[in-house]
């Protein structure tokens, strides 16, 4: 195992049925005055939301809403977080809801005692808070599985009078202190999110599986997540309702993004700087626009990770080796991959995300290029990947 690395991971997890119940318990830890933000209305419809509120209010606590966060969080959206909250004087932030609305609070919590422009400062700068600032603890209700962000640093904001989609990840200090995981709570997730979760989780995967190729134990824990993604996710699309199956995704995308499987490794979000960008533009559901461009990429990518690819069709897809030279059991797996979102009914090609040949140079011009795990891409790369996506 090649690298130098640092893992520690501070959010106390409680998941299961009975996962709400320990809210009350947590209380106990955080102040009088919560800012609750929550999203669009889902929390209302299917009753999660008069189940929190009545425990906040059971343990005392003064209830300061935020509703209306949005998918993709903007960064108007966020100043009026950090005003509410500095306004307010809250003591804590509970997030209700899906990645975004865990992001946002993240982004609120880093920014209301920031003295300065805090949009430059953490995301376009991508600094860390100061030693010495202060920062509001977050807690996560998650009632959509996908991002990871209930137990990691993420936080991705759109400014969308520049069409810039862009995430930070903020060290420990913002990583959410407790995640409440009901897998109950996904099941009104509509399917088009369902899905759009179950590729995201499935290339925070891949982004740090495909690089390097030492024997690296994170590369088997990554193995191990793929297969039961692609078991779960295949029950669940037939049955929504399947509690294993939602359970284990919900399971799987925690560990996907908490830190863990890059360890050791130098990782590839190449994928996601595409997606962020398409996200931007077509504000299509986060994983749908990583799935879109995926199989341009990962074909360009297996070029200069033949092995690696090789590796991934035998240990994750069980196609058998045999007869095969290591291009073609690489393509294979490629193949695989594809075929399981065509399955699944999860789009391949930017078109069905409402992309178009002119909209190519803009998104080109705010995807990030950072260095990638087998490819160092350049803008006419980006340009090329997106036009093999249409
Ligand atoms: O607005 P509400 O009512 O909350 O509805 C949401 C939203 O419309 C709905 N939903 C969520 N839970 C539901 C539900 N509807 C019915 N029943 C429920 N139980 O689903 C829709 C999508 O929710 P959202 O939170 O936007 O989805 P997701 O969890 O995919 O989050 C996407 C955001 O996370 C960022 C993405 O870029 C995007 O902005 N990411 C964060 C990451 C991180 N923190 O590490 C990493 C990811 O790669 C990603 O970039
Ligand atoms: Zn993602």
């Amino acid at each position: 195992m090649q690298g130098n690395f640092k893992y520690y991971n501070p959010t106390k997890l409680y998941f299961g049925e009975e996962s709400l119940s320990y809210l009350k318990d947590e209380l106990q830890n955080f102040g009088e005055r919560v800012l609750l933000n929550y999203g669009s209305g889902s929390v209302k419809r299917n009753g999660i939301y008069d189940q929190v509120v009545a425990i906040l209010r059971e343990g005392g606590k003064t209830i300061i809403e935020n509703p209306g966060v949005m998918s993709n969080p903007t960064l108007d959206k966020l100043h009026e977080g950090v005003r509410i909250a500095r306004e307010n004087k809250v003591d804590w932030i509970l997030a209700l809801g899906g990645g975004s609305v865990c992001d946002y609070s993240k982004g609120v919590a880093a920014s209301a005692f920031f003295d300065g422009d805090y949009w430059q400062e953490f995301w376009l700068d991508g600094h860390q808070p100061a030693a010495e600032q202060r920062i509001l603890p977050v807690g996560c209700i998650l009632t959509m599985a996908g991002t990871g962000s209930e137990m990691n640093g993420g936080c991705v904001i759109t400014d969308e009078a520049s069409n810039f989609k862009t995430g930070h990840v903020f060290d420990s200090r913002l990583m959410p202190k407790f995640a409440i995981l009901n897998p109950r709570y996904t099941m009104t997730v509509p399917p088009e999110q369902m899905k759009a979760g179950i590729y995201d989780i499935m290339n925070h995967i891949c982004e740090q599986y495909f690089s390097d190729f030492d024997d690296n134990t994170s590369d088997y824990i990554a193995e191990g997540l793929m297969r039961s993604l692609i078991v779960a996710s295949r029950a669940a699309v037939n049955d929504p309702q399947n509690y294993e199956a939602r359970s284990n995704i919900m399971w799987t995308a925690t560990w996907a993004l908490n830190t863990l499987i890059r360890c050791g490794k130098t990782e590839d979000w190449m994928v996601h700087m595409i997606g962020h960008s398409l996200g931007a533009w077509t504000h299509a559901p986060h994983g749908y626009c990583l799935a879109a461009c995926s199989m341009a990429y990962y074909r360009r990518a297996m070029e200069q990770g033949l092995p690696k690819f090789a590796r991934f069709a035998h240990a994750v897809w069980d196609i058998p080796a045999q007869g095969k030279s290591e291009r073609e059991l690489a393509e294979a797996g490629l193949e695989a991959l594809k075929s399981w979102m065509l399955e699944l009914g999860i789009p391949t090609t930017i078109t069905e995300i409402g992309a178009t040949a002119e909209m190519i140079d803009d998104i080109v011009s705010t995807t990030v290029i950072y260095p990638a795990g087998y490819l160092d891409l350049t803008k006419e790369d980006i340009k090329q990947i997106l036009k093999e996506s249409l």
